[in-house]
């Protein structure tokens, strides 16, 4: 085991980018070195609550400094291209926000640049990156659920993208990461616009797995895996294993999560989003394992929403994987495609980044 001190190079200081950075303040592996955004009121607010080297340029930031890990938190548009920047000026790991990019073509060469430079892409302030929830895969990867049949997921969401990628990587996790064999999908406001929506489907998996994508509002949000013996049932912070073999036999695991700190909701530091990201892109390093929610992962999120649509879009038909125009894009909402700043106006933003940058260390995520 190793106890280097991974330095971090943060892009973009904006409201997000104060979540990740209290992230790797609270990780004992990770320091922050420096922070580049063009936005010299955020710059100056973000170095006043994190005193490291600012630049407002970061090509500067990547030539001057030794970074181990570059945390680009930035808008959707300018992401592909400077994780793609990051990844040729040589660092070893990148983690940036979801959703990763509008196009298949940009989330592909985002992959494509990391991991032919043997660099780790991680992907979102994500659920996928909660232990708890890999806790659970190891106890299917060890049989004793049996095998997972298939996959309930909850999600009423007008983005199946922008928020939705959340429960999409979890499916995927579920579904032992296995590639998509075909999809049929709808879109709830309009198959023919490339604008993030709510989307709903069905994905045949190739190893078998059924998921089953519900997008309607209802009292149930997470992920069901229904297993040959058992069952997990999560509203992604909180959850239950029932093991028993049989619909009568089936019993709660009781103390199932208790490693993780709080047992009525996973808010402990252990086992917060934000810091299980953190630990992952730290365990991706010292062990050369891909990261919990990979680009990769990301990725394939994108190509699944994409498919519900085209599905939709050629008369609900089935849609073969993988999608061959890698040109089809889903653009998320204007507030994640763009600065903030620019969507909600000078005031409304001030508020948001104060409340983003007043949070304690260790706080709630952002
Ligand atoms: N995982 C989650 O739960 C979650 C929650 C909120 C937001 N997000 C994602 O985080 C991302 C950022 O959101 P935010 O709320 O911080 O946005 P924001 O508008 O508050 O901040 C973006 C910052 O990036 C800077 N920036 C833009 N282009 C840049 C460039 N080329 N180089 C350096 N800096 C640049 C801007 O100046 C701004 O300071 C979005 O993609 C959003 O989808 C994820």
């Amino acid at each position: 085991m190793t106890d280097q001190i991974y330095k971090v190079g943060m892009i973009g200081l904006g409201r997000k980018g104060h979540g990740h950075a209290r992230g790797y303040e609270g990780n004992p592996r990770t320091e922050i070195v420096a922070g580049a955004d063009p936005d010299a009121d955020n710059r100056t607010l973000f170095l006043k609550r994190f005193p490291v080297t600012g630049y407002s340029d970061y090509h500067e930031m990547l030539q001057h400094e030794q970074i181990d890990i570059a945390a680009p938190i930035l808008p959707v548009s300018p992401n592909p291209e400077v994780v793609i920047d990051c990844a040729r000026a040589g660092v070893k790991a990148i983690y940036c926000e979801k959703p990763m990019a509008s196009s298949l073509q940009e989330s592909d060469q985002m992959v494509e640049e990391t991991r032919s430079r043997g660099i780790y892409l991680a992907s979102g302030d994500a659920y996928r990156n909660m232990p708890q929830h890999w806790k659970v895969r190891r106890l299917i990867d060890s049989g004793e659920m049996g095998e997972v049949q298939s996959i309930n997921l909850y999600q009423s969401t007008n983005e199946i993208s922008g928020g939705g990628c959340q429960g999409l990587s979890v499916m995927r996790l579920f579904a032992g990461d296995s590639d998509v064999d075909w999809v049929t999908g709808w879109c709830d406001t309009d198959p023919l616009s490339d604008d993030d929506q709510n989307m709903g489907g069905y994905v045949k998996f190739k190893n078998g797995i059924d998921a089953f994508v519900h997008n309607k509002p209802s009292a149930v949000r997470g992920i069901e895996v229904v297993c040959t013996e058992g069952i997990y049932r999560s509203s992604f912070d909180i959850g239950e294993v029932l093991l028993g073999g049989n619909q009568n036999a089936l019993k709660v695991q009781e103390g199932f999560f208790d490693e993780f700190g709080s047992t009525d909701h996973w808010t402990s530091p252990s086992g917060t989003r934000q810091r299980g990201g953190i630990q992952a892109i730290v365990e991706s390093l010292d062990q050369g394992i891909d990261p919990r929610c990979s680009g990769d992962n990301m990725g394939k999120v994108l190509e699944i929403a994409i498919g519900f649509r085209e599905s939709h879009r050629r008369g609900f038909a089935p849609v073969k994987f993988p999608i061959e125009d890698r040109s089809l894009a889903l653009y998320p909402k204007p507030g994640r495609l763009h600065n903030k700043k620019d969507v909600y106006g000078e005031e409304a933003y001030a508020e948001m980044i104060g409340q983003a940058s007043d949070k304690p260390i260790g706080g709630a995520e952002v």
